[in-house]
């Protein structure tokens, strides 16, 4: 294994901010210098490094769309921008709605993912007793409302039924279904925990506020937001057509602030990208494909209004890593850079100002709705339990994500 000393580096997490030196050895992060002489040693001066960032909740489109993504492309496009773990969604072809397509998924991933993965289970119809025995995973993914496969479920009594359970639950549910999702929940006993994925409303905040003001299930309810809804509008839909078209729909200004407020104060709990590609043939043609990419945008994004708003970066890297570990119970990553933590990061470069230019992005989709924004600072290397995963442009080793343990 190698050793690498970091010296002079902002080093960032979502319990600390200060420079100090970063030192990675047997894949964890050590305290001091130990006796040891590292292979590698970098200048970390006027850089940042980060505890690698999760997505929780991509679409690597495999097994089904690999055409437009699979594991192998889209865990490299998120390590070269500082993502070291994601959870991929069930809509694949076949859905992962049973434990032996689960199993399959993760031996996939076992041999093919650059970054550390988890699979959400999904609901289905007919597999009450597969979700009922399933584990290590997030939780079960619930699909509300129409969006891409067609997972969508109207049956209330199913929805009872696998809140009964008492099971993390995974909700796509948009405005006004989202509030009856949660009255169900609530009318079952609120057991489990219930996630909302891709918050775009100002209501859907509002009533997670409230609820988190319940001690009684304050631990038991989160939310992510992903950064199309922190920075883009319905204006942008008009602007841009199919490239901005996803679901849930861009909404209001209002709408948008309202994100930023539960950013603020701490009712959104974590980002996550929904990075759901779909080529640009696919964009343009008469039929309608939701979804858009933003693994590789994540990070930047963030960080650049971060820094414009003069906002903590230690909350940066709690809402991208720290916070979302915690919230899903991950066993064997924690999202910090104290010792024995293992040693997943990156290193930013803060002086750099450039534009996203898709032309330099990794993911098989070949477009991003974000071309041309301006962003402060660029990654400048990645590495995986201590290992140099990514830098300048280059990828290195092989691919060696691990499954996350819940
Ligand atoms: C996602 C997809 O394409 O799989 N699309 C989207 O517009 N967000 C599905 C989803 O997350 O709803
Ligand atoms: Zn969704
Ligand atoms: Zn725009
Ligand atoms: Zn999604």
């Amino acid at each position: 294994m190698t050793t690498t000393l970091i010296k002079n580096v902002r080093a960032i997490d979502a319990q600390q901010d200060q420079v100090q030196d970063i030192l990675m050895v047997d894949g964890k992060f050590a305290a001091a210098p130990t006796h040891l002489s590292p292979d590698e040693i970098i200048d970390g001066t006027g850089l940042q490094f980060f505890p690698g960032c999760i997505d929780p909740h991509v679409h690597f489109r495999e097994p089904g769309f690999e055409y437009k993504e699979d594991l192998a492309s889209g865990s490299k496009a998120a390590l070269s921008a500082g993502v070291t773990s994601f959870f991929d969604m069930p809509n694949t072809d076949p859905p992962t709605f049973t434990r032996a397509l689960l199993a399959d998924k993760k031996a996939l991933a076992n041999e093919k993912s650059w970054a550390n993965y988890g699979f959400y289970f999904g609901a289905g119809p007919n597999n009450q007793a597969e979700i009922e025995k399933v584990s290590g995973v997030p939780g079960t993914k619930l699909y509300l409302n129409t969006t891409t496969g067609n997972l969508k479920m109207d049956n209330e009594d199913r929805w009872r039924e696998i809140f009964k359970l008492g099971k993390t639950v995974a909700l796509h549910a948009e405005g006004p279904v989202f509030e009856r999702a949660v009255q169900i929940w609530q009318e079952c006993g609120a057991q489990g925990h219930l996630h909302l994925c891709h918050a775009s409303l100002r209501r859907e905040v509002e009533l997670v506020r409230s609820l988190k003001k319940d001690p009684e299930l304050a631990g038991k309810i989160s939310i992510e937001v992903c950064p199309h809804h922190l920075f883009m509008t319905h204006e942008d839909r008009e602007k841009h057509g199919a490239f901005c078209c996803m679901k849930p729909e861009l909404a209001t200004q209002d709408d948008l602030d309202a994100m930023w407020e539960g950013v603020e104060d701490g009712t959104i709990d974590f980002f996550a990208t929904d990075h759901a590609p779909h080529t640009k043939e696919e964009k343009l043609s008469e039929q309608t494909f939701y979804g858009i990419p933003g693994v590789e945008t994540f990070f930047p994004l963030l960080y650049t209004e971060f820094v414009k708003r003069g906002y903590s970066l230690s909350q940066l890297s709690a809402m991208t890593s720290a916070n979302t570990f915690k919230n899903f119970k991950v066993q064997n990553r924690n999202g910090l850079l104290s010792h024995g933590s293992v040693a997943d990061g990156f290193l930013y470069d803060p002086t750099i100002k450039k534009a996203i230019n898709a032309d330099e992005l990794h993911s098989k989709c070949e477009w991003t709705p974000f071309e041309g924004y301006p962003l402060t600072g660029q990654l400048v290397s990645t590495w995986l339990k201590g290992e140099l995963k990514y830098a300048k442009s280059q990828f290195h080793g092989r691919a060696e994500g691990e499954a996350l343990e819940f």
